[in-house]
């Protein structure tokens, strides 16, 4: 019989620290529910691999969540879902939720009709964001650019600093010169670079960020799957885990969710970073 229960954790997992905002979201919808975080921050920034080596990544490390006895899993990664998300539901039997970037939302707030989408390069090349934008945009103008840079500064925990700030001015001034008065936030590691976005752009632009409707969205899967956590409780801390040594993870999770605890760095060994370790040997 299946170990995996109501009782069991949901795994979480980003290319490194973006995916913490959606476990901030998915901690205050789902209180009850025991989390298990992976921080793949060896390989990150994924936005600038290839396609093989994302779609590697994600299913070696969902393996590893359901191997950690996961009930459903989130794979709270924009990059990740865009490339990989079909594989790893045709390869593994358990609920997913993936994220994408906020077309629809955005389409329901624009007033201007102009919607501006930062997110990384593989997202927006791919064939998954292609159709979004045709399903839901409408007569939604949408101006995609690439974040190059914003997955590293905040892997470094740079959230605030002036190189960053002029980096997303760069990013966000052509989109309110052009009259965009919405921000999707299509990278799961930009809701903590709001505030800095705000300093910019004042209140000029809606800023989308979709962490709380992906939280929705899997305790509906958990319904759907029998899946709930025992009602009442509150869980305890995250387990949190990292291929790098964690420190920025650790840091980032005391200073924006509030929780300090111990990273246990883990071993994910998959086809492709064997071959990269084995080079760099
Ligand atoms: N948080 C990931 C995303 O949502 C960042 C991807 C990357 O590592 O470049 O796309």
């Amino acid at each position: 019989m299946s170990s995996v229960n109501g009782a069991a954790p949901v795994g979480i997992f980003d290319s490194g620290l973006g995916g913490l905002s959606v476990l901030r979201a998915v901690r205050a919808q789902l209180p009850a529910e025991r989390l298990v975080y992976v921080a793949d921050s060896r390989y990150a920034p994924y936005g600038q691999r290839d396609d093989d080596f994302i779609a590697d990544r994600t299913l070696a490390i969902c393996e590893w969540l359901a191997a950690q006895g996961a009930k459903a899993l989130v794979v709270a990664c924009n990059t990740a879902t865009a490339q990989s998300i079909a594989l790893v539901r045709e390869k593994l039997a358990l609920p997913l939720v993936g994220v994408e970037p906020g077309i629809k939302p955005a389409a329901l707030a624009s007033k201007s009709r102009v919607a501006g989408v930062l997110a990384t390069q593989v997202t927006l090349r791919s064939e998954r964001f292609r159709a979004l934008v045709e399903r839901h945009a409408g007569d939604l103008r949408v101006l995609c650019q690439p974040g190059h840079g914003l997955v590293e500064a905040v892997e470094r925990c740079d959230v605030s600093s002036p190189e960053l700030v002029a980096l997303l001015r760069a990013y966000v001034q052509p989109m309110l010169d052009a009259g965009a008065d919405t921000l999707v936030l299509g990278c799961t590691h930009y809701p903590f670079l709001d505030a800095a976005i705000r300093s910019i752009v004042g209140k000029r632009m809606t800023l989308i960020d979709t962490s709380v409707a992906i939280a929705r969205q899997l305790e509906r899967v958990l319904d759907q799957h029998g899946l709930r956590a025992p009602e009442g409780g509150i869980a305890e801390c995250p387990r949190f885990c990292s291929t790098s040594d964690g420190t920025h993870l650790r840091q980032l999770a005391a200073a924006l969710l509030d929780i300090d605890t111990a990273i246990e760095r883990v071993a994910i060994p998959s086809r492709r970073t064997l071959e990269l370790d084995a080079n760099a040997a």
